[in-house]
Order: structure tokens, then sequence, then C-alpha cells
């Protein structure tokens, strides 16, 4: 079996990539990445010798090199990952995001439907998305996979879009699809500008925490690997034209787990505890801000038999010690163009 993952090089596909690699010796795994600032080879690096593997730098939304790609190729199957994936991102710059997200998928889709053109036996487009679509919850309730798309950031209505791409191709074309929704995730190898990596990063160089309006917003935190599991067994075993929720059942205010990441840093840092929690800053509020999210995983859970197998305390140690122990990548990552970055989203407001 070949199959295409897109936007390997980047968090969560570089460990779809290496479950994948590792597990099935017998299938080809191709990874396709722009290598946009988020991608980089460097989180696969031991995957070189897997003769199973091979990358291909390529850009989704370029149409011509896609059609062609898929020609020669002639995958079976596709897990998509690629995106833009940074909801203040989207923000500054919102048809960056229409235009990865939205066109790019629909770009695989033709390239897909054009190459089996109807014979879909063993065939599947797999999409990854994120719990974003469903907009925002109170204080109560958890997004079902039939909730309501309610999407409110430039990132969450061009996932949102995407994913009505992809259920609209099954219909009318019959391609054989699954889609997964997934929750915030942690681990190593997160681009330092999502909240976790970022405040680690800022603690260890003893920079200010920058949380958004007063700290109350609500996320609910899936460690990596949990999902890769989860999307290894959608893949395999998830029904044909389904939606699966994924989800850590982890509810977390942003300012408590901002305590708990200071407390654990302090301990691993050998700092006073209390030190890291100095750092903490309210600032103005990011626009449109999603109060909470929380996802109901219980389709995956019987239908699958997917639940998460790290614990919160346990995954947040492992991702620290990932951060301690890994100063080069996060140096090459936090230089260039990061500097710039951070200065307009932080530094400007
Ligand atoms: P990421 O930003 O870390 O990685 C995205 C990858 O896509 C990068 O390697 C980048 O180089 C590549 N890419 C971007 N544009 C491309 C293009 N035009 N052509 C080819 N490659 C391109 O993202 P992530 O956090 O790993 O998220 C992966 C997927 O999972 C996304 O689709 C995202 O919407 C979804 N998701 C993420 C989370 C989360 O918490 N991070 C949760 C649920 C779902
Ligand atoms: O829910 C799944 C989604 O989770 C994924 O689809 C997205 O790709 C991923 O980026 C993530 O989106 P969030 O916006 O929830 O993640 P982020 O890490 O950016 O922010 C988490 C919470 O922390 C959110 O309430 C905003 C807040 N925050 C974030 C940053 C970067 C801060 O308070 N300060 C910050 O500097």
């Amino acid at each position: 079996m070949k199959i295409l993952i897109t936007g390997g090089a980047g968090f969560i596909g570089s460990h779809v990539v290496r479950l994948f690699a590792k597990k099935y010796s017998n299938y080809q795994i191709y990874n396709l990445d722009k290598l946009t600032y988020a991608g980089n080879l460097e989180n696969l690096s031991d995957l070189q010798s897997f003769k199973n593997y091979s990358f291909i730098k390529g850009d989704i939304t370029d149409e011509t090199f896609i059609n062609k790609l898929f020609l020669e190729h002639k995958f079976d199957s596709v897990i998509h990952l690629a995106a833009e994936s940074h909801v203040d991102r989207s923000i500054t710059d919102p048809l960056a995001f229409a235009k990865t997200n939205i066109l790019g998928t629909m770009i695989l889709l033709n390239a897909f439907k054009n190459i089996w053109n109807g014979q879909w036996e063993n065939k599947l487009f797999y999409h990854v998305s994120t719990d974003e679509v469903y907009g925002s919850l109170g204080t109560t309730g958890l997004f079902e996979e039939t909730t309501s798309y309610d999407p409110n950031s430039p990132y969450s209505a061009s996932k949102a879009s995407s994913d009505h791409f992809v259920r609209a191709y099954g219909e009318t074309y019959g391609i054989p699809y699954v889609i997964s929704n997934c929750s915030n995730n942690y681990g190593a190898n997160q681009f330092p500008e999502k909240l976790i990596p970022l405040f680690i990063n800022n603690i260890i160089q003893n920079k200010s925490l920058p949380v958004y309006g007063d700290g109350n917003y609500t996320r609910d935190w899936l460690y990596v690997i949990d999902h890769a599991i989860a999307i290894d067994l959608v893949f395999h075993k998830g029904k044909n034209h389904e939606t699966y929720n994924i989800g850590g059942f982890n509810e977390w205010k942003n300012l408590d787990l901002v305590k708990l990441l200071c407390q654990n840093m302090d301990t691993k840092l050998g700092r006073p505890l209390g030190a890291s929690e100095k750092l903490i800053t309210f600032i103005k509020d990011r626009p449109g801000h999603d109060l909470r999210y929380a996802i109901d995983a219980s389709k995956i859970n019987k239908e699958l038999g997917w639940k998460p197998t790290v614990t919160f305390e346990e995954g947040l140690s492992k991702t620290i010690n990932w951060y301690l122990e890994n100063t080069i990548w996060l140096n090459n990552v936090t230089s260039g163009e990061y500097l710039k970055y951070y200065k307009n989203m932080y530094l400007n407001s």
C-alpha cells in the first residue's frame, strides 16, 4: 500500500509518519511537505535509513505538481495533515489559511478522484481536522460528531470548509473518506508559537508568559502520541464516510495549566517554587477567542476501542523534558523569522 501523508514534517504529522513507518514495514510512506516555518525535517531525522519512507518537498496548492505526483505514484490512500495551523496567524493573514487549508485540500481531493476514477476498493482519503470547527462551548456540554459547525476564527472557518469539501467529494463522486476532529495536542516537536511550547521556551529564558485576557479559557489537552494512535485506528478501522471526535477527557483553564507548567518547570530547572509564576503577564485578548473546547470521544471509544494512554501529568513531564533535552532544535526554530513573529505578536501590542 502506498500512503501519502501530507504535512508530515510538522508537529502531529511527524509523529504519525514515525508511527506508520515503524509499525507497517509493508507500506510505502510518502511524506509530502512544503517545509513552511512549521515544517522541520529534523523532526524525522531518525527515519532517514528507513526503506519504506521517503520525503517529497512540495506545495499542496500547486495543482500541476500535485496532479503529476498522483499520476506518478498512484497513492492508495492519503492522510492529510498539511495545513496552516495557528489561530493567531490566521487573524493576521486569513487568505494564506484559505489558500492552504481549503484550496490545498480541494486540489488533493481532485487529484485523488482523478487517478482512481470510481475504482475505490481499498482506497481512502483521511482528512485530519480540528474540534475548532464546532465553535465555542459555554461552561457546560461537549462537542459531539453531530454538533453543528460554527467556526469563529479564519483558521477554524478554513478547516470547517475543508471538512465540507471532503464530505462533498464523498457524496458527489463517491470518494471513500474518514474525518477526525481532535482537541488541542501537546508533546515533543510542537512549534513554540502554541501555548505549551511557547511558555516552556519563555520560562527557560526567563521571559514573560503572555496570557490572553483573564486566562479563563478552557482547552481539552491530548498527548500527541495518543492522537497518532487514534489516527492509526481510524485509518484502519474507521467506517467509510464517518467522522470521529478525538479528545483527551482533560479540560484545563489556561491559567491553571500555566500555573501547573510553572511549578513543573521550577522543579526541573532547580528554581525556587513560584519563580516561573512571577513571569505570568495578562495581555490583550485574542479577537474572537473561543471560550471552551471539550470533546465527547465516546464514539471512537465504543466503536474502535480508543482512549488516551498517557495521563496529563506524565505527558506534560515528558514534553518539558523533551524541550529541555533538545535545546539545539529549540534554538534553531526560535532564531530568524521567529524573532520577527514574536516581536509583531507580543512586543508591539
Ligand atoms: P503544524 O503547523 O505543526 O504542521 C503543519 C505542516 O504542514 C508543516 O510541516 C508545514 O510545512 C506543512 N504545510 C503547510 N502548508 C503546506 C502546503 N501548502 N503544502 C505542503 N505542506 C504544507 O500543524 P500541526 O499542529 O501538526 O497540525 C497538523 C494538522 O492537524 C492540521 O491539519 C491541523 O489543523 C490539525 N490539528 C491540529 C491540532 C493541534 O492541536 N495542533 C489539533 C487538531 C487538529
Ligand atoms: O483545538 C484544536 C486546535 O488547538 C488546533 O486545531 C490548532 O491547530 C491548535 O493551534 C490549537 O488551537 P488553540 O488556539 O486552542 O491553541 P493555542 O496553543 O494557540 O492556544 C491555547 C490557548 O492558550 C488559547 O485559549 C489561547 C491561549 N494563549 C495562547 C497563546 C499562544 C494564550 O493565552 N497566550 C498565548 O501566547
